[in-house]
């Protein structure tokens, strides 16, 4: 478990998405070169989940194919957005803010069972 008090972005990988209410989840990820921590996000259909996104390092972007979610990510701010997904199905979230030679390899993705 979670220190009381301590950032969520600190809580071990798969603890960073939760559900607060049936219905109603949030998920902290967490960007650095070249990878999202989680890069895998799951919630069933119909569910509200608010994304919110900081950087360890530098600049990196958070864009959720065939949405318009679109964010800046930056370290030491807290990037915020929330979204209800009611179809099932994949979608990708991709880095698209050039973050270093290995920046194509940054994605992950929300998963709508
Ligand atoms: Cu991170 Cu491009």
């Amino acid at each position: 478990m979670a220190t009381p008090g301590a950032s969520p972005f600190g809580a071990p990988v798969d603890e960073r998405v939760r559900e607060l209410a049936p219905g109603k989840y949030e998920a902290y990820i967490l960007a650095q070169t070249w990878v999202f921590q989680p890069n895998e996000v799951r919630i069933p259909a119909g569910s509200e989940i608010t994304f919110y996104l900081t950087s360890k390092d530098v600049q990196h972007g958070f864009n959720l194919e065939g949405t318009n979610i679109n964010m800046q990510i930056l370290p030491g701010q807290v990037s915020t957005l929330t979204a209800t997904f009611n179809e099932p199905g994949e979608r990708f979230f991709i880095c698209h803010e050039y973050c270093g030679v290995g920046h194509q390899t940054m994605y992950g993705r929300l998963v709508v069972e």
